[in-house]
């Protein structure tokens, strides 16, 4: 069509952060450190560990074995959390904020997901935690899913936003909190008619797939994760969301590793992996929304403004250019089968950053 302008094949853009995500510990850094380096400046990591980090001494000690994990010629900061319990002390929240290396503290309502035995049985027991947290000015990231067994799956972070955020953040004026992984057009609704102290995350999963992807041709494992997939309809209003403009609405992946014998099991865990090729992911979403010239902000600006944390200045340049993800990352048991394993993603960094990726970017185009 002769007015049409033909999309875009590459994307200069400042170098994004990933405002959610799951690095884990030991053996598994330098792989989850590696994807995300050399793609984000920054990321605020989870402190799901098994045991959680739950001081500020701790969540320093983390630090270091992640810088440790870096490999060389890659610049990135880890922008550490703490792990909420029944038992943490309000004052931990000053030394948090002091530390000048805690951004937050993470809400797992207890036995919610992975990880989350340790969490929070009942947020009233942190009334005192909550209100140290407003006077620093720590946000609040919350796993917005309640646990209630007779709630229905698909029906829990949207319950969650009534029975337990809604009331929180009227008990906590200036609490700040992000509400991570939205998943439905409720948490959008919600977090658009929030005063500004409220915004969200959203992953590159929940915008490129709805739940059939967990019944396609069969039980797909690789596609669980939590909050579950919701319907299609959900789906277009998290789409809506990312590439709106709305500054309350930021990329966090929630990239989140498991060993294929943990995910391919009778009980498998929750969690996809999505480090590999996260801004190529999102960059596939934004282009085929006709939304490129607005990944930036979604991806770069709106989340560092809302942590009140400097834009970075470096530059990260995307091309259309196809490359095969590999079927699985590593070995035998231990293997990791990322987000479209064995397919192809659209989208490449072109200014690569050392080191080159190993084993699992290879061209297809
Ligand atoms: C996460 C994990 O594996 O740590 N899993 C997931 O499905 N997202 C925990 C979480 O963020 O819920
Ligand atoms: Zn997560």
């Amino acid at each position: 069509m002769a007015n049409e302008t033909p999309s875009p094949q590459r994307l200069a853009m400042t170098r994004p952060d990933d405002w959610h995500v799951h690095l884990r510990d030991g053996a598994m850094l330098s792989l989850t450190v590696r994807d995300t380096a050399r793609r984000f400046a920054r990321a605020i990591v989870m402190p799901n560990l098994d045991p959680p980090v739950v001081t500020t001494a701790q969540a320093l000690h983390y630090r270091q074995r992640i810088l440790d994990a870096l490999p060389a010629g890659l610049r990135f900061d880890p922008l550490m959390t703490l792990y909420l319990t029944d038992q943490t002390p309000a004052t931990e929240m000053a030394a948090a904020k002091a530390s000048g290396r805690v951004h937050g503290v993470k809400w797992y309502p207890a036995g919610a997901t992975t990880n989350s035995a340790r969490g929070v049985t009942d947020i009233r027991r942190c009334e005192a935690v909550l209100a140290a947290m407003e006077d620093q000015d720590l946000p609040l990231l919350v796993h917005g899913e309640v646990t209630d067994p007779a709630v229905d799956v698909f029906d829990r972070e949207q319950v969650f936003i009534e029975r337990e955020l809604a009331p929180l953040l009227e008990r906590h004026p200036q609490l700040r909190v992000v509400l991570e992984h939205i998943t439905t057009r409720q948490a959008v609704d919600f977090v658009t008619q929030a005063p500004p102290r409220v915004a969200a995350t959203i992953t590159v999963h929940h915008l490129l797939l709805n739940r059939n992807a967990l019944f396609t041709g069969g039980l797909r494992p690789h596609h669980y994760c939590l909050p579950v997939l919701k319907r299609e309809e959900h789906r277009r209003a998290l789409l809506r969301a990312a590439t709106g403009g709305n500054p309350k609405f930021f990329l966090g992946t929630d990239s989140a590793p498991h060993a294929r014998r943990d995910k391919e099991s009778a009980c498998g865990c929750a969690g996809i992996y999505t480090a590999h090729a996260a801004i190529e992911l999102y960059a596939e979403v934004f282009a085929a929304e006709a939304a490129l010239d607005r990944l930036q902000a979604f991806a770069c600006f709106h989340g560092a403004d809302f942590y009140g944390l400097p834009r970075n200045t470096e530059s990260l340049t995307l091309e259309r250019k196809p490359w095969a993800v590999s079927p699985q990352i590593g070995e035998g048991e231990d293997a990791l089968i990322p987000l479209r394993a064995g397919e192809s993603v659209a989208w490449r960094i072109a200014s690569e950053l050392e080191p080159s990726p190993i084993g699992h970017e290879d061209c297809v185009a």
